[in-house]
């Protein structure tokens, strides 16, 4: 196994092995780096929907996306999809997957199936990182603080998909989500802190109005994005990204207008977090 760090902070890519093909002890050195640098590319795989499905199950299981198209032969496997007469992409802003459950989706596992000829890449970011950069003040003042996460004002009838050319193909509009987390979590793994709102999905901060929330969680967000704390997925055919939701924020590129991009995700379960 080859691993090339992606950037300081987050992301490793990972040349050298078959994913069909690890043994206990190199799945778990894999399990670990995922861990411990939040996202792991994995390069020149050939995983068919079914291998896919397999390696989720053996990581731990799956969570069955309730909003993207599913995969018509496989309902573990969400499809992340722009035509290319689409104009919007699907996670094309700074997020970490279902915060909005009370026990969030450990990670995914996302296959590129088919990729425009240039751009659709995906950048992460490390929440370890962020919270890290944060004050000894504002740590303290964040670790008494939770924060409320719903999907509605994104997915329902009158979410922010429901006037965009995705909104036809997303599902789930009618379902009711709501979770509360610490905004300062421990890794339930690695037991590194890190900051857990996002931009997507957290609402206000528990006790306080939106309005309230409001300037303090976009100075949070705007820390969450900062460069370094970055890397960049160029995605080539082959490629296998498994992320850490916990640990991360993710957003796809939506700079191939014209093009097609189609992903297969599978949304590995998580367990509960705290502080
Ligand atoms: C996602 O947010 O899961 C999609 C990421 C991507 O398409 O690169």
């Amino acid at each position: 196994m080859q691993l090339r760090p992606l950037s300081d902070h987050v992301g490793t890519e990972v040349t050298g092995i078959a994913m069909t093909d690890l043994d206990d002890a190199a799945f778990e050195q894999l399990r670990q780096l995922v861990y411990d640098r939040g996202m792991v590319a994995l390069r020149d795989q050939t995983l068919t929907p079914e291998q896919h499905i397999a390696f989720a199950n053996r990581w731990g299981g799956i969570d069955i996306n309730n909003y993207f198209p599913l995969n018509g032969q496989h309902p573990e496997i969400a499809e992340v999809r722009k035509e290319a007469d689409q104009r919007v992409n699907i996670g094309g802003g700074w997020h970490t997957d279902h915060s909005y459950d009370q026990i969030p989706a450990m990670g995914s596992i996302l296959v590129a199936r088919e990729l425009p000829s240039s751009g659709g890449d995906t950048l992460f970011s490390s929440m370890g990182a962020a919270y890290d950069a944060l004050s000894e003040g504002l740590k303290a003042t964040l670790e008494r603080l939770n924060a409320v996460h719903s999907a509605d004002h994104i997915y329902s009838r009158e979410g922010a998909y429901a006037q965009t050319d995705q909104a036809s193909v997303l599902r789930g509009h009618e379902l009711k989500t709501l979770a509360v987390h610490p905004v300062i979590i421990r890794h339930p793994v690695t037991g590194r802190k890190l900051l857990y709102v996002n931009g997507a999905f957290t609402l206000h901060f528990e006790g306080w109005t939106r309005e309230e929330s409001q300037p303090l969680l976009q100075y949070l967000y705007s820390l969450g994005t900062r460069e370094e704390f970055q890397c960049r997925l160029e995605w080539r055919p082959g490629t296998v990204a498994i992320w850490d939701n916990r640990a991360t924020w993710h957003l796809a590129q939506n700079d191939y207008h014209g093009e097609r991009r189609v992903m297969h995700r599978i949304t590995l379960t998580g367990e509960p977090i705290g502080r």
